[in-house]
């Protein structure tokens, strides 16, 4: 196997500390708009930064609501032109040049795919575009398994066929939703495999089962947004899923030290 270059460990390993991370998207906003609990990105996250090892965001975002020093290392989103009103939101473009990535200095970018849709072709470009011209400078590309609106897709069959492309593609991490099965996901890609979210779920011990169970059948890790920042106890809910991440606590567990962080 080759080595990777020392800039592209370097960074990757500050975005994986002891190879597990908690990614805290706040990248809504490019499709959504201002999404409820992230009207102000810079406000939603100052209470969450400490519990968390990257943000996802794009650069409106990182330029206008995230100080420069003392930051977390920053995964960038880097592809975009659709919203929630226009006729899909498969049909995107890359919205950052190389350059501005640099000067960003940010630690990853990330860019979504939709594959089995009208755009996957385009978008599969968009990733082998971001690809290359990423690995000249040794930023990590983090593709993200998209599915737009039709949320149903989230099966093991479909995202681990999903996530090995990303990979096959050069995608040096890959983001993907949790689904049952998951190990079938992992097992078939060849990089590290990251789970998000999704829309919030019911209960807070769901959120905390699913991903208790996504890191058990390999994922190394989370990248979740609407259930961290829109749930009514945000901190808490970090807390509970930074230990599930970082120290292997079971559910029970983590459901303590969200009820213990919740009352106190
Ligand atoms: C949205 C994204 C988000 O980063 C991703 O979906 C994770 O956020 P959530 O947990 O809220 O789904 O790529 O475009």
């Amino acid at each position: 196997m080759v080595e990777m270059d020392w800039g592209k460990k370097n960074r990757l390993t500050s975005l994986l500390p002891g190879g597990r991370c908690f990614f805290l998207p706040i990248d809504h906003g490019y499709f959504l708009g201002p999404t409820r609990n992230l009207v102000k990105p810079g406000e939603t996250i100052a209470p969450l930064v400490e519990y968390c090892d990257a943000l996802f965001c794009t650069r409106g975002v990182l330029r206008s609501a995230i100080d420069p020093v003392g930051s977390l290392p920053i995964i960038l989103r880097i592809s975009g032109c659709t919203s929630i009103v226009g006729r899909t939101l498969t049909d995107e473009a890359l919205t950052t040049s190389i350059e501005e990535i640099i000067r960003l200095n940010v630690s990853a970018v990330g860019i979504s795919v939709f594959i089995g849709s009208e755009h996957e072709h385009q978008t599969l470009h968009n990733l082998v575009t971001a690809v290359n011209m990423c690995q000249d400078y040794g930023i990590p590309v983090m593709a993200v398994t998209a599915v737009g609106k039709e949320l149903a897709k989230r099966d093991a069959r479909y995202l681990a066929l999903c996530c090995r492309i990303c990979a096959e593609l050069g995608a040096d991490v890959v983001k993907t939703y949790w689904c049952e099965d998951f190990d079938k996901v992992v097992d078939g890609c060849p990089v590290p495999v990251v789970m998000a979210g999704g829309p919030k779920v019911e209960t807070n011990r769901e959120v905390l089962e699913f991903v208790h169970d996504g890191i058990q059948r390999g994922a190394v890790g989370i990248n979740l947004g609407r259930n961290v920042w829109q749930n009514q106890y945000p901190v808490p809910m970090a807390k509970a899923l930074r230990a599930i991440v970082h120290d292997d606590v079971d559910v029970d567990v983590a459901a303590k030290i969200f009820e213990d962080a919740k009352n106190g």
